[in-house]
Order: C-alpha cells, then structure tokens, then sequence
C-alpha cells in the first residue's frame, strides 16, 4: 500500500530538468524581488551583501546538498525521510521533529508569502489600469499606503492567491505549472535585465551600484535610530543568514521533498550549484534596478517591505511603453510567487497523503484552509491590527512571522540538517548518495557540512542573542 502511494508520487519528474525548473521556481520568488532588496535597504547594503553572499557559498548550497541527498535517499515526505532515514542509520527517532517543525514553517511562511503575492497582484490590475502613469515618489507611496490601508482588497488578493496555490497542490501535477516557468523564467530575468538598464539611463546608477556593492562594515554593525543615536549590532548578520536560507527554500523540508522525486542520474553538486547561482543573479538583479531608482528619486532604502512597490511604479509610470511593462512585470513576479508557494505546503501535504491516507485534494484543502486563516492576520497587520497595542517589540504579526520563520526557524532547521548529515548518519550515505566525481570535493563538502555550517549558524545565533 505505502509502495503503491509512493510509486504514484514518486514517478512525476523523471528528468534532471524537472527537478531543476521545480527547484528553481521554489527558489526565485517573493524573497529574491521583495525581500531581498527591502532587507538590503534597511541593514545598509553593501556590507549586508556580502554577508549574504558567504551565507549562500559556505551554509545554505552545502545544507542544499544535504537537503536533496536526504530526500533522494529517504524517497518520502520529510517527516518519514527523517524517521526512516534516522531508523535505517541507528540514531535518534528525534530527528523526525525536523520534518515537524519543517511544516509548521512552511504554514507560518506561506501565511505571510501570499499577502505579499497579493500586492504583486494587485499591482496586475494597477498596472493594467495605468495608474503607475506619471507616479512620483509621493503618488507611488500613496498607492502603496491606499492598498495596505484597505482590509478588504489585502484580504481578496490573499485569498485568490491561496487557492492558486491550493489547487495546483492539490492536483499533484505541478507539469503543467512548471512547463510554465520554463517559459516564464526567462521572461522574468529579461524584464529585470530590461529594468536594470532602465535603471541605468534614468536612474542614479552610481550610487545603487555603491550601496549594493561597498562593504561598510559599520554600518552593518552598528543602527542608528530616528535621532541619529547609533548603537552597535550584530543583527544585520543574522538576517543575512536567515535570508540565505529564505531565498534558497531551505531549512524547513522542501528542497528535501522536492529531492525525493529527483532521478537517480542527476548531479546534486551541480544542480545546487545552478539553483544557487540562478537565485543569486535574479536577487542582484532586482537590486541593481531597484537601488538606483530609489535613490533618483528621493525615496528611503530602509522604507521597509513595500519598498519594491513604491520604487518600481515609479519607472514603470515614466518609461515608453511602462504600462504594458509594468502590469507584465507584476504578473511574472505573481507566477514565480506562484511557483514558489506550492514548495512550503508539499512537506505537509505529501505527508498527509502518505501516512493518514488523505486524497491529494483533501491534504491541500486543510493546509490551504489553515494557511489561509493564518494569513487573515497578516493582511490584518497593515490595517486594523497595525496600531502598538497589537504589536510585540514594535513588530506587527506580520514582521513577526516573517522575522521569525526566517531568522530563527529556517537556520535552526538548517543546523538540525547540517547536524544529521554530517555527524548521526555516517559518511557511507551522503558519500554514496552525493557521488561526487572527485573525492577532494567530497572531502571539502564534508567538512563544510560537519564543521563550518553549524559552527557558523551557532556563532551567529549566540552573536545575535549578545552572548558573543
Ligand atoms: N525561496 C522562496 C523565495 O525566495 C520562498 C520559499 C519557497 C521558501 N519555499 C520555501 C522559503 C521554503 C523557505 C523555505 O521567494
């Protein structure tokens, strides 16, 4: 019986490129347009970046490694890749609580994900409508503020985009989904690429290309508040961190489950490699059309999360042919939203289909539903619950969720990743699984994943809690 439910899921992508467009469209979203430059913004840019950009090299594409391996040898969801995985080796039935946790993530992510996919939504019809026609810095603002302000139109777009979500889960078959973004992908990365060289000509280049690029060590260690009161942190490391797990999907099972249906032939050395380089660029990208628009035209780059939907109106509204552009622009960044949610609610739903024996449409229907009632307060956050009386340490539900996820429980998923793979389990399993093609690199992976990823997270972790 668990054979027959597994050879039905399991059959789905029987070539690397499956794999690759699937792991990908996880990958590129919300976190890579919206997240990554707002998060740059506020903790200052270049130094931030580069960060980042360590966090990715030496954490999150060796803990992608590990993810897929696990996946790919444990052929189930990750809660039973991690039970059986933890059984077959002798270790600690424990370990199964990272798929637990990995799906209580997923819901808290999703839950705040779809809000912001609902404003890239919307956005679709503003675009459409040409209400980006002419916006200064004030115009895009207001336009900004008038959809936040409005409980109803948030709560609309959040819906819309769950069911989006719900029913390609729930028809199990994301082929036709991801035939899609073959076609879409590209496109995106054109329109950025079209964008960034708009940003070049009527944008302030220069002093995007600096902010992104300049390692100021200062400023990423030290705040300074409204006053100009600057005060030391280490804070901007771990969002870095966090954000190297975010922009990756990793950490909560979903690369991992994504794994599982991945061929035997396939490189995991290089198809991470690939993964990580593709997000990276399309998360540079945004920046370098973002920044320089920003700072042409007087607006904040620490404004916070609706910086991408204040900026990028604006260009959209001066440049020939912007309307078209603008609305196609939103649209892409929907699908690849699109692309990416289905990844936070398959650990829940491939578990729910294999051990409780639920239908794929009920599985997803409970999962979209809870996500759904979660999401209601984060949509709620920009409005009736904004004010401080609904707040915790000056952060709405909303900041808080996604603080939270990424921060605390992706990196503390990785650890428990990294902590399996290179110490419970034994070096015959990845070594096998991973086939490297020269031991020198497997040696290196090794040891990465053994010593320098945990060691690295913990420090962070122990740097940002003020310990060190
Ligand atoms: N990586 C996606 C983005 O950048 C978001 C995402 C999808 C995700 N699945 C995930 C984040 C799993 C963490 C874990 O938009």
């Amino acid at each position: 019986m668990a054979l027959s439910v597994n050879s039905v899921i399991h059959n789905q992508w029987s070539t690397r490129m499956a794999f690759m467009l699937a792991a990908i469209g996880s990958a590129v979203g919300l976190g890579n347009i919206w997240k990554f430059p707002y998060i740059t913004g506020e903790y200052g840019g270049g130094a931030f970046v580069l960060v980042y950009l360590v966090c990715i090299l030496l954490i999150g594409m060796p803990v992608m490694m590990a993810e897929i391996l696990l996946g790919r040898r444990g052929r189930r969801s990750p809660i039973n890749t991690m039970r059986e995985l933890a059984r077959a080796e002798k270790t600690s039935p424990a370990w199964r609580l990272v798929g637990w946790g990995g799906v209580l993530t997923g819901f808290l992510i999703l839950s705040f994900y779809s809000v912001v996919a609902g404003w890239a939504f919307a956005y679709v019809i503003e675009g459409a409508v040409g209400s980006f026609n002419g916006l200064d810095g004030e115009g895009a603002g207001a336009l900004f503020g008038d959809l936040t302000d409005s409980p109803g139109r948030l709560l609309f777009w959040h819906s819309l985009f769950i069911i989006m979500t719900t029913l390609v889960v729930a028809k199990g078959v994301r082929s036709g989904l991801e035939r899609l973004i073959t076609w879409l992908m590209p496109l995106l990365f054109v329109l950025l690429a079209v964008l960034v060289g708009y940003a070049m000509a009527a944008g302030d280049f220069a002093r995007g290309l600096h902010f992104l690029f300049d390692v100021n060590f200062d400023r990423v260690f030290t705040v300074c508040d409204e006053a100009g009161v600057c005060t030391f942190t280490a804070e901007p490391v771990l969002v870095a961190m966090g954000h190297a797990f975010f922009t990756l999907s990793l950490g909560m099972g979903a690369i991992m489950a994504y794994g599982s249906y991945m061929p035997h032939d396939a490189s995991i050395g290089s198809s991470t490699v690939m993964i990580a380089l593709a997000d990276t660029l399309i998360a540079l990208m945004a920046g370098l059309a973002i920044f320089p628009l920003v700072f042409a035209n007087g607006l904040e780059p620490g404004a916070g999360p609706g910086l991408v939907f204040v900026s990028l109106p604006i260009a959209f509204g001066a440049m020939p042919g912007g309307q078209v552009f603008g609305t196609l622009f939103f649209l892409l960044l929907v699908f690849a939203a699109w692309s990416s949610s289905i990844s936070l609610v398959e650990p829940a739903v491939a578990w729910l289909t294999e051990d409780e024996r639920l239908s794929r449409p009920k599985a997803a229907a409970i999962i979209g539903g809870l996500a759904w009632l979660l999401g209601v307060g984060s949509a709620l956050s920009f409005n009736v619950w904004s004010g401080e009386e609904y707040q915790v340490f000056g952060k709405t539900l909303f900041d808080i969720k996604d603080y939270l996820t990424a921060n605390i429980m992706l990196p503390l998923g990785g650890l428990a990743i990294a902590l399996f793979t290179g110490w419970a389990v034994g070096h015959r399993l990845p070594e096998s699984e991973l086939a490297l093609r020269s031991p020198t690199l497997f040696r290196a992976w090794y040891f990465t994943i053994r010593y320098i990823a945990p060691t690295g997270i913990v420090l962070i972790f122990l740097n940002a809690i003020g310990v060190l």
